[in-house]
């Protein structure tokens, strides 16, 4: 049992617009040695989320704001090295939200153990087989419903749930259409990840792009974008057709409330069903998805990707890089 320190990562101030550098501070914190029920946990990696943006807001939401001064926290894997709990060795791997830090002391309630070896690589329990994953097959399996065979379009196609809402979509027969930020991330979705359909949806006519993909148009839409992207998919949607409304980056750095998509009259006539969800509100799908999609990495049937940053000083920098589309896949920080 030892006393050490970590450099953990706070808000400096709250974000106005696009984050930057300066809105993040590293601070150097003792870390306690364990007492008994904690655990003392190195990190190896970290994870940052689009989510968070909403969180550096100081408002109401499904989860309360950040405190300027205080640690941000985030999904994190972790190596035990001291332990005041039973079931908790030294050299266990550990996931948490004790992220944003190199290192920290804490109760071991709410702590996933991982054990001593790992299945895959640590990172991709905070991507494919961690929250990311998991979003991408409660959001189509769940929210939209998916039907095999069906048309299913998805925004941000070439990011972490994205590209696997993709890939999991023709593992059920459906023909995929998705939208990424730049060629090479197109070229991945038809070339590497299987989508028959891709576009880069800058300086698009998305609607012509939705129309030459998909002629008889869409039976899903899974929105990690909102704003044009949404309405878009809106005049392309076919009859009973169901939208997912997973995420809404495109409007996270808005300064001002942005108008609602001017044709949403178009889900009376169509009889669509628009459905928001929080991968939370699935929990009762977790044991399914951790067992298919296990199998799916295992098999190499769904494959994936990381974009890594190196420090925990290069947090702020990496979560910048969510909204200029610096990531393809998931975005991780190494520790
Ligand atoms: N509902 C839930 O429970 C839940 C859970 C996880 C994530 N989400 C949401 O799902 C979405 C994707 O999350 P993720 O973790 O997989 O992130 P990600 O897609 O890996 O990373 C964000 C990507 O968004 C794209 N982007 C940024 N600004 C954009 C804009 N103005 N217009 C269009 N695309 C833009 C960028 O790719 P390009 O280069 O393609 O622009 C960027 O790489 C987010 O909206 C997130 O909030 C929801």
């Amino acid at each position: 049992m030892t006393t050490t320190t970590s450099r953990d990562v706070q808000l400096a101030k709250r974000p106005v617009g696009m984050p930057n550098n300066d809105d993040f501070q590293v601070i150097e914190a003792a870390v306690a040695a364990p007492t008994a029920g904690q655990i003392q946990v190195r990190n190896l990696c970290m994870s940052v989320d689009p989510y968070m943006r909403g969180r550096m807001v100081d408002r109401k939401s499904y989860v309360p704001p950040f405190q300027i001064g205080e640690t941000l926290t985030g999904g994190c894997i972790g190596v035990v090295e001291a332990s005041e709990h039973a079931d908790f060795k030294v050299g266990d791997h550990v996931e948490s939200m004790y992220g944003w830090r190199e290192a920290y002391t804490e109760d071991a309630a709410g702590i996933t153990n991982l054990g001593a070896k790992l299945d895959a690589p640590a990172s991709a329990y905070l991507g494919v087989l961690g929250m990311p994953g998991m979003t991408a097959y409660v959001g189509l399996l769940g929210a939209a419903e998916l039907k095999d065979g069906e048309t299913v379009f998805v925004s941000g196609a070439a990011g972490a749930v994205g590209s696997i809402v993709g890939q999991i979509a023709k593992l059920k027969g459906c023909h995929v259409l998705g939208s990424a930020g730049n060629p090479e991330k197109v070229a991945l979705l038809t070339d590497e990840l299987g989508f028959d359909y891709g576009f880069d949806y800058h300086n698009a006519d998305l609607v012509a792009q939705l129309r030459e993909g998909a002629p008889k148009g869409l039976d899903v839409y899974f929105d990690n974008v909102g704003a044009e992207h949404l309405q878009a998919a809106l005049m392309c949607m076919r009859q009973f057709g169901r939208v997912a409304l997973c995420g809404a980056i495109a409007q996270y750095n808005d300064t001002e409330p942005r108008p609602g998509p001017n044709n949403l009259a178009m889900a009376i006539g169509l009889g669509l069903t628009l459905r928001g969800f929080i991968v939370s509100h699935y929990d009762h799908m977790r044991a399914d998805f951790r067992r298919e999609m296990t199998g799916w990495v295992t098999s190499g049937e769904i494959k994936y990707r990381e974009t890594t940053f190196d420090g925990i000083d290069k947090a702020g920098e990496a979560f910048k890089g969510l909204f200029t589309g610096a990531n393809t896949g998931k975005m991780i920080v190494n520790i």
